[in-house]
């Protein structure tokens, strides 16, 4: 669990064909009627189903399948030919995704559209090995993105196939997070099978030598800077007298208290933990800087951080048991703002549905995202990015080492001119925007920046308290969709047999 911990703050902490050889198994579970967890006023509705995939797309001594779940809502679709928008789930329980991608409940009305919401394999309900699928590296071998993407293809050409009406519906790939970056790269990797996609919050460079590592934690610092009265240089103070207190028995006796830690913190690595706890609470809080009251990692109140800095506008008199008096009050509002949490786990972060354990497994093997924090230009302590380090650390959890080059391999790095139809968007509070992408390579390889936004806002039900940034996002996101949607009904129509 140490290592676990450790590596939480490292990698990433979100807080992601052929019909003939695949037969459909569409077994209608279950329909589901709820109210949005985030709009009273907004009913939820979609059909759970289930598709039999390929364990492994590119090899044939593994013949086995795994059942896919994917969920529908049709109820504002236009057949024939209407639109369909397509969630490449990410790492998490897709219902989950469905949940918090409001954006897409208001769009479908808007363009008569359909909505998939498809699990990525190995999380929530979607394990290729069912409860083994973690048992180990041979288990785990086919957890990667190429394998997912395969998936979203084989399963969008299944439902043009056997979904009546939906033949010539084109289709719009949606993702945020990890899933945005999934949607940029299902468009580049199968251009016939998507018009286009929206990459919200998608970090595709936050690769190595792509963007310097330090960015992700300027941009956590930047947050806490602009919120409050001296609430940056506070948080970076707050280490320092971490150490001081911790170095007597009575002292980290109080620090546990303080905090209301579930277990006391006892020796050095429990205070390692601790202070990767703390780095990571302050990395979600920017993550999810919304401007209303909202709850994706954490229930939370509106703009959270300006909350948690009033705790921490302390000046620079007071005395280490003061500072970190205050730094208990901030991290409370992230865990306890419902006031219903009795003891405070520093072997948890978030609420949310993400599978963290895949998560890790895919950062060890594809995803190496470097890392890295000076105590300057950053409010954390100093830590330089080691790969060798890493590696080590993925090799004893999971028996397999890091292939760093290989994401720039397989998805072009910043070489990705010869691709077109791509939206990326952008918070200008979010840590995930450092690795981003923040200009306009081409007139069909969009950024659209939104700089009062935090993690995927525009993906979210639209809200009275949006600053104008994420609305006008919105309604380009929109107008772009419309085009697609435009030019791939001019291509069927020339395709078509001209008429006698
Ligand atoms: C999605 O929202 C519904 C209704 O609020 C809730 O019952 C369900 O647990 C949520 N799903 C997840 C994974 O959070
Ligand atoms: C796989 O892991 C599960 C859960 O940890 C365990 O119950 C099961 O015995 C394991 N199976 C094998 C074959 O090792
Ligand atoms: C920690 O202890 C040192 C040495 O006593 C002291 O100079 C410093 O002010 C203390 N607190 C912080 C936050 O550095
Ligand atoms: C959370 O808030 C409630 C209500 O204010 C309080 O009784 C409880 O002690 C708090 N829990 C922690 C861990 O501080
Ligand atoms: C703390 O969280 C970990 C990981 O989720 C869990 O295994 C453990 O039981 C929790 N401890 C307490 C005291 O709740
Ligand atoms: C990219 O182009 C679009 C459309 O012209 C524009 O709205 C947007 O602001 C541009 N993005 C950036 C980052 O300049």
């Amino acid at each position: 669990m140490e290592v676990l911990n450790k590596a939480a703050a490292k990698c990433i902490l979100w807080v992601f064909f052929s019909c003939l050889h695949v037969i459909a198994l569409r077994s209608q579970l279950f329909s589901r009627l709820h109210r949005s967890p985030d709009r009273d006023d907004v009913l939820i509705s979609y059909k759970t189903f289930y598709f039999d995939q390929k364990i492994d797309h590119f090899g044939f001594i593994e013949d086995g399948t795994f059942r896919q779940r994917y969920l529908i809502a049709d109820k504002h679709w236009k057949q024939p030919g209407g639109p369909i928008l397509f969630y490449t789930g990410n790492e998490g329980d897709i219902t989950w995704f469905c949940n918090n991608t409001g954006f897409m409940w208001e769009t479908a009305e808007k363009l008569d559209a359909m909505l998939v919401f498809a699990e990525h394999r190995y999380y929530g309900d979607s394990l290729p090995f069912g409860q083994e699928s973690y048992n180990d590296s041979k288990h785990l071998n086919y957890l990667t993105s190429e394998q997912a993407l395969a998936d979203f293809a084989v399963l969008i050409q299944n439902l043009k196939t056997t979904l009546p009406g939906a033949q010539h519906s084109p289709v719009i790939a949606v993702g945020g997070s990890y899933g945005g970056m999934l949607s940029a790269w299902l468009r580049m990797k199968y251009p016939h099978i998507v018009v286009g996609a929206l990459a919200s919050s998608a970090p595709i460079w936050q690769f190595t030598g792509l963007v310097p590592c330090g960015d992700f934690y300027k941009v956590v610092t930047q947050d806490f800077a602009r919120s409050g009265h001296n609430c940056d240089s506070n948080i970076r103070k707050s280490w320092k007298a971490i150490k001081n207190v911790s170095s007597t028995v009575s002292g980290l006796q109080w620090l546990s208290e303080e905090f209301s830690l579930c277990s006391p913190l006892k020796n050095k690595n429990n205070i390692f933990s601790f202070k990767r706890w703390l780095q990571e609470t302050w990395v979600n809080l920017a993550m999810v800087d919304y401007p209303y009251e909202a709850n994706f990692l954490q229930p939370l109140p509106p703009w959270p951080i300006q909350v948690v800095c009033k705790y921490l506008a302390l000046d620079s008199t007071v005395s280490d048991y003061q500072l970190l008096h205050g730094v208990s009050k901030a991290v409370k509002v992230y865990y306890n703002y419902t006031g219903s949490s009795s003891c405070l786990n520093t072997s948890q972060t978030a609420t949310g549905s993400l599978g963290f354990l895949g998560w890790y497994y895919q950062a060890c093997t594809e995803m190496v995202m470097p890392m890295c924090t000076d105590g300057v230009h950053d409010m954390f302590e100093f830590e330089e990015w080691n790969f060798q380090a890493f590696s080590d650390e993925c090799n004893s959890i999971f028996g397999v080492r890091p292939r760093s080059e290989w994401v720039g391999t397989v998805y072009g790095g910043k070489d990705i001119a010869s691709h077109s139809n791509i939206i990326f968007s952008n918070g200008g509070l979010d840590p995930w925007s450092a690795g981003g992408v923040s200009y306009n390579i081409t007139d069909s390889l969009v950024s659209i920046m939104i700089p009062e936004g935090a993690h995927h806002l525009d993906l979210r039900y639209s809200n009275d308290h949006d600053p104008p940034s994420v609305k006008a996002a919105r309604s380009l996101e929109v107008i772009y969709f419309q085009e697609w949607i435009r030019q791939s009904k001019k291509k069927c129509q020339l395709h078509r047999p001209s008429s006698p």
